[in-house]
């Protein structure tokens, strides 16, 4: 199975309990074994991680480089400063696709801006944890992993 990265940052831990009128009731453990499942429907192996530290994030996509193909990432309001992130998605190489469970475009200015985004090939934002179901699917697009679309392979 062709492995991707599931990558979440601050305060995302904190899913269930934190300001469900944006993010819901969803947990993180339930949020990554709906985003688990769903790749491996799609032939994804999906890694998944959170951290509340910009480097621990970085460290972590730079030791995935040779081993994953992709990356489904949220950096929480790391999305709107971090040109760390951006760059060290742009080295990974890979396909990478932000999502947010809230709709950021319509919220707080400073939320609207995402400095990750030129290095991610698209972005879902404000369908809660199916965002990550479209990014999936998404990535399996880029990757070219679906038997639909390749019929030779077993
Ligand atoms: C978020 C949006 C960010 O602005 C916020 O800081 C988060 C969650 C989202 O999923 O909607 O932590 O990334």
């Amino acid at each position: 199975m062709i492995r991707v990265l599931l990558l979440h940052g601050p305060n995302l831990n904190a899913l269930g309990r934190r300001d469900c009128r944006h993010y819901g009731r969803i947990t993180l453990e339930e949020l990554e074994r709906k985003v688990r499942q769903w790749g491996r429907e799609l032939g994804l192996e999906v890694v998944a991680y959170q951290s509340n530290h910009e480097g621990t994030l970085i460290d972590e996509i730079q030791r995935w480089t040779d081993e994953a193909r992709g990356a489904i990432v949220n950096f929480g309001a790391l999305t709107h400063s971090s040109y760390a992130l951006h760059d060290a998605l742009v080295d990974f190489g890979h396909p990478a696709v932000e999502v947010h469970l809230s709709k950021i475009s319509e919220r707080e200015p400073w939320r609207r801006q995402s400095v990750i985004r030129p290095a991610c090939c698209a972005h879902f934002e404000g369908h809660g944890a199916e965002g990550y179901k479209m990014a999936l699917e998404r990535l399996e697009q880029e990757l070219g992993t679906n038997s639909h679309t390749h019929p030779d392979r077993p």
